[in-house]
């Protein structure tokens, strides 16, 4: 999915947050967010995955402006995740039941996901008693397993130790390389985004600076 913003500007409490004239996000790449803490990305982010209407401007996906077909193929994994008080394997489950998918698939899907992001050991935790990197992982893999067109990713290994951010850069590089899905990753590490990224777009204050 192709991302093209035009003149959007976001306002809190009279303070402007965002102001960007033009940004494009190329289809099938991936592209990260870097920027100083309150520049704008998390805001950005909201706005793109559908989930903050009050901004002024344009957001063109592929062809289209939101809709609810476009709202189902993309999703956000925020920057604190949230999930349901119920065990991990049901929130990783939850995306595809949704979608009405049939059960084999259901199992086959979310259980390939949890080895692919070695969770195992997760599976059968209450999710609201995991740990913060343990949260992050299982929103990530909540948000892989129904493979969206747009990936949207907030700091998604800011609690993450060292080897297992190795497993997680895998598994999305992976995800972009088999998928081709559009991929926007915030980060605060700067080795990070040069592993994994295509393009960067630098935010301060608000705006893209080159
Ligand atoms: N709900 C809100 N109400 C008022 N102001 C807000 C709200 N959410 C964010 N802001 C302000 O908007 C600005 C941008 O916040 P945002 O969360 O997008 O920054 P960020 O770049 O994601 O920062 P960080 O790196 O710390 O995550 C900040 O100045 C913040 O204080
Ligand atoms: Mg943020």
């Amino acid at each position: 999915m192709k991302i093209s913003l035009s003149n959007i500007k976001k306002i809190y409490n009279e303070k402007q947050v965002l102001d960007i004239d033009l940004l494009e996000i190329e289809k099938g790449k991936i592209t990260g967010i870097i920027g100083p803490n309150g520049s704008g990305k998390s805001t950005l982010l909201n706005i793109i995955a559908g989930l903050d209407e009050k901004y002024l401007g344009t957001i063109i996906y592929d062809q289209e402006v939101i809709n609810r077909e476009i709202y189902n193929k993309m999703t956000l994994v925020s920057q604190k995740p949230y999930l349901f008080r119920r065990k991990v394997y049901y929130n990783i489950e939850y995306p595809l039941r949704v979608r009405n998918i049939n059960k084999a698939d259901i199992k086959k899907k979310v259980n390939e996901i949890i080895d692919r992001l070695e969770i195992n050991e997760l599976k059968e935790k209450k999710a609201h008693l995991l740990s913060g990197g343990e949260s992050q992982k299982v929103s990530l893999a909540r948000a892989l397993v129904f493979e969206p067109k747009l990936l949207l990713l907030d700091e998604p290994t800011s609690n993450i130790d060292p080897e297992s951010i190795k497993v997680l850069e895998r598994e999305i590089l992976r995800f972009n390389k088999e998928t081709k899905a559009t991929v926007i990753i915030v980060t605060h590490n700067l080795e990070q985004s040069d592993r994994i990224c295509d393009n960067i777009i630098y935010l301060e204050n608000g705006r893209v600076s080159l």
